[in-house]
């Protein structure tokens, strides 16, 4: 990267071909202090440690430009970055994305440098100095959450809200709902339901006779908790089925995930509490990392290259190159998704329990059984570190050494049942 350092007023971040970007930085040498890169990993990791006035960037970068501005509207800290986006063939789908994506200006190629100057003038008359605002992190928890919760609902490729589920719930919130009609619901969908049996007869749920009908699953576990199995269902089918290319290991992630759901609800029952929301917890509470694996495939590799590289945790990689986390956007998908609201807290908090002001012991029962799912190497959470466990969890449910350890145990136990539970998933 080559910085034209003769202190002008604004600065300015390119990211285009070299050639192009060299020219553009050319274009505007002696007004502005320029920045090249040459695609969106090389400015991400730029953008860790500066702030730019503004953002010119090509379109077709690899990474792409597109996909790169709807990261940056997500994150808090680049919300109002302003963007000139560079093409050589606009297209109209393509417009309307980098539109939605917070994309001030669309440029097409090829441009006079007084064209471009004279965007750059519009933006700048109106458009406060970014690198002498807000620093990051330095954005309000509320207006964090309403940004990532806007911005999420525009990103092109999220999973829609599953289908069923919004039956199902409209149908729990109906006066005319019975068994007869979710399972006639249901039944639109046989490998859905046959997913559903097998949680429902999984260890997780321990009836002592097997559940073959949905009659008898909706009488025994209740309406809202088949709409919460429908939705998990769902979100296996939809997220696990994508070809992601980030090299995070998703394979490893469903292992996590189910994981920890098991260790939770087995102290759940242990510490008897929130005994009924824990298995889902578990299994929900690190949804964000598919999504970003999945919308920002290029630059979620970065985030695990980066753990590796400096032996980070991701939520670390994630805050620094990204500048929002897996359980920013997993809590804000759960928000879209109208998940139970105790799910929607149990992930955005699941890192730092001590920070939701409701449904703590269920956050906190997740916290824990993250930390031994990890503790055990049972999956992958993306990297190789154990995030240490919070002090104050152990202070909530009154553990001490030897409590803790029993807690371990049976953890450690439970993950066979996890084990059997995911080879019944696979298998058919
Ligand atoms: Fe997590
Ligand atoms: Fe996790």
């Amino acid at each position: 990267m080559d910085t034209i350092d003769n202190r002008p007023p604004k600065s300015i971040l390119i990211v285009d071909q070299e050639r192009f970007s060299t020219l553009i930085a050319k274009m505007l040498s002696g007004k502005f202090a320029t920045t090249t890169a040459t695609n969106g990993i090389e400015a991400i990791k730029w953008l860790r440690n500066s702030r730019p006035d503004l953002l010119i960037i090509e379109e077709s970068i690899p990474g792409d430009g597109i996909r790169f501005c709807e990261l940056m509207g997500m994150s808090p800290s680049f919300a109002n970055l302003p963007i000139i986006l560079l093409s050589v063939s606009p297209s109209s789908d393509g417009i309307l994305r980098a539109r939605a994506a917070g994309v001030n200006t669309y440029l097409a190629k090829p441009f006079r440098p007084s064209e471009l100057q004279n965007r750059i003038d519009a933006i700048f008359a109106t458009t406060p100095s970014q690198a002498a605002s807000q620093k990051p992190n330095e954005t309000p928890d509320e207006d964090r959450a309403e940004i990532i919760k806007e911005r999420l609902k525009q990103i092109e490729g999220l999973p829609p809200f599953p289908a069923t589920h919004a039956q199902i719930l409209e149908l729990a919130n109906s006066d005319i709902s019975s068994s007869d009609e979710i399972a006639g619901q249901l039944q639109m969908d046989p490998s859905l339901l046959a997913t559903i049996f097998k949680f429902v007869n999984s260890t997780a749920y321990g009836f002592q006779k097997k559940v073959d009908s949905l009659k008898l699953a909706v009488t025994l576990l209740g309406l809202e908790e088949i709409a919460n199995l429908v939705m998990t269902a769902q979100v296996f089918k939809n997220l696990g089925d994508y070809n992601g290319g980030s090299g995070f290991d998703r394979a490893g992630f469903w292992k996590h995930s189910v994981g920890t759901a098991f260790i939770t609800k087995t102290i759940a029952k242990k510490l008897q509490t929130e005994v009924e929301s824990a298995f889902l917890a578990g299994m929900l509470h690190d949804l964000g990392k598919v999504i970003l694996d999945r919308c920002f495939t290029d630059y979620y590799k970065a985030v695990i290259d980066l753990c590796q590289e400096e032996q980070l945790w991701i939520g670390d990689a994630e805050h620094q190159l990204l500048s929002l986390t897996h359980a920013e956007v997993g809590g804000q998908l759960a928000t879209e998704w109208h998940f139970a609201e105790k799910y929607l807290y149990s992930i955005l908090y699941h890192h730092d329990p001590e920070a939701t002001g409701r449904y703590q012991r269920l956050t906190s029962l997740v916290h824990l059984a993250d930390h031994l799912c990890r503790k055990f190497g049972y999956g992958s959470g993306g990297d190789d570190t154990v995030p240490e466990l919070h002090p104050a969890v152990l202070d909530r449910f009154a553990l001490g050494e030897r409590g803790l350890a029993i807690l371990a145990e049976l953890a450690e136990k439970e993950l066979e049942n996890a084990s059997s539970f995911l080879s019944a998933l696979s298998s058919g």
